[in-house]
């Protein structure tokens, strides 16, 4: 039996308690894939919280002391704090030579997700985001309806996000350390914006060249509960919504093609398909679509997306076995940290418009253009 992979938790919080620790029980009781020896957490209660769920690990008040005490026989760390400390957790581990988990977004400044992947590859270890929304079984059907080739390359993607309220994290410590930019380093673009853009690259295949956005933040708050942004992109535009004052929490994303579209309500995937071909359809006429519904249970409602965690897991073991260790996942949070900057700038001037050049990005830390969708016929699993 192969060894399991040996790791630690730093942040004993919501998602890793509710979202990655069910995943992490499941495989240590079933194969060993992985083991959780150790844990840390500012917090006394959280820790107690992480000792009933891992009687066996160990517990720490800090990152600093469970490394010193646990580096050697370490392979990863998951770093699941805010945002504000994944920079410093994760040079601290990679210090030691083991491999990274960490959550989004990977730092609240770009020269600190640059400098986190730049560490990475000189020490030779994997540092691999929580970009968990691309799990989600939703996303998946869209993603192999784009691979069929149905719709055509994707030129319009429009993204809403409602939440009728911020997310919160445990009681226990501060639930509402978001709307504290010290330790969430922005509201909801810098909590949510990397789902929003690493989907975008995805369906666009492609990256950004220019950015606007505008958001408002509600009164006593500092950081912004509403965020809009338009994305240019060489294969399109992409428009982005997200609201922590929604009347509704839910997702709402269409992707348009020539040949048709797709439409995602939460679980819900409506495909519309153009019938008959371009020739075929008068000059004038609006078309004749064929639409098909399909249902893809993603338990949206639970934040912690706990059921979208194993598979999330299953490729940052690939890469630690590839010795892949900035991959495209790593470079692209980093991009997304670099786009929620530039947004927060565009939305301080007045929404001015900001070319995103090829030199305006770290070239070092910079993923190379998705490869195009295959022609139909030719389906090729991109993901
Ligand atoms: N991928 C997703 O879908 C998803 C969902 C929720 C949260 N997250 C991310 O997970 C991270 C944590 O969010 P959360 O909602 O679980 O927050 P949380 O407040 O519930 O948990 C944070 C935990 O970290 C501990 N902590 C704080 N600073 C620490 C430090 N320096 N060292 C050790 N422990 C520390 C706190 O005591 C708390 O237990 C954030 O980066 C957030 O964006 C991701």
């Amino acid at each position: 039996m192969k060894q399991p992979l040996r790791g630690a938790i730093v942040g004993y919080g919501f998602i890793s308690g509710q979202g990655h620790a069910p995943t992490y029980a499941k495989h240590m009781g079933n194969g060993r894939a992985v083991e959780i020896t150790a844990v840390a957490d500012i917090c006394a209660a959280r820790r107690q919280a992480a000792h009933e769920m891992f009687p066996l690990a160990r517990v720490y008040p800090d990152h600093a002391s469970l490394l010193a005490a646990e580096a050697g026989t370490l392979d990863f760390l998951d770093i699941a704090t805010p945002p504000a400390h994944h920079a410093e957790i994760a040079h601290a581990a990679l210090d030691c030579g083991l491999h990274v988990l960490c959550e989004k977004p990977m730092a609240t400044a770009a020269t600190d997700a640059q400098a986190m992947l730049r560490h990475a590859r000189e020490a030779r270890r994997v540092i691999f985001p929580c970009h968990n929304y691309k799990h989600a079984p939703v996303v998946k059907v869209v993603r192999s309806i784009l691979n069929e080739g149905v719709i055509g390359p994707v030129h319009l993607v429009t993204m809403q996000t409602f939440r009728n309220t911020h997310a919160k994290g445990v009681k226990e410590w501060r639930p509402d350390w978001r709307r504290e930019r010290a330790l969430s380093g922005g509201g909801i673009a810098m909590d949510h914006g990397s789902h929003t853009f690493y989907l975008a690259f995805d369906w666009m295949a492609a990256y950004p060249t220019a950015l606007t956005a505008h958001s408002s933040a509600a009164d006593g708050h500092d950081t912004e509960d509403v965020f809009g942004c338009t994305l240019t992109f060489p294969t399109g535009v992409v428009s982005a919504h997200l609201s922590w004052t929604a009347g509704v929490r839910k997702v709402m994303y269409t992707l348009h093609g020539k040949k048709g579209a797709i439409r995602v309500e939460d679980e819900d995937v409506e495909l519309a398909v153009l019938e008959a071909g371009p020739g075929v359809v008068a000059p004038g006429s609006p078309g004749k679509w064929r639409f098909e519904h399909r249902v893809a249970p993603s338990a949206w409602m639970d934040a912690s997306h706990t059921g979208w965690f194993s598979s999330l897991f299953d490729e940052f073991r690939g890469a630690i076995a590839r010795s892949e260790y900035v991959g495209r996942d790593a470079m692209e949070a980093c991009l997304c940290v670099e786009l929620i900057e530039r947004a927060y700038r565009s939305a301080a001037e007045g929404s001015r418009v900001l070319d995103l050049p090829d030199g305006a990005i770290d070239r070092t830390t910079r993923p190379r253009a998705p490869r195009p969708l295959p022609a139909p016929g030719h389906a090729e699993d991109l993901a």
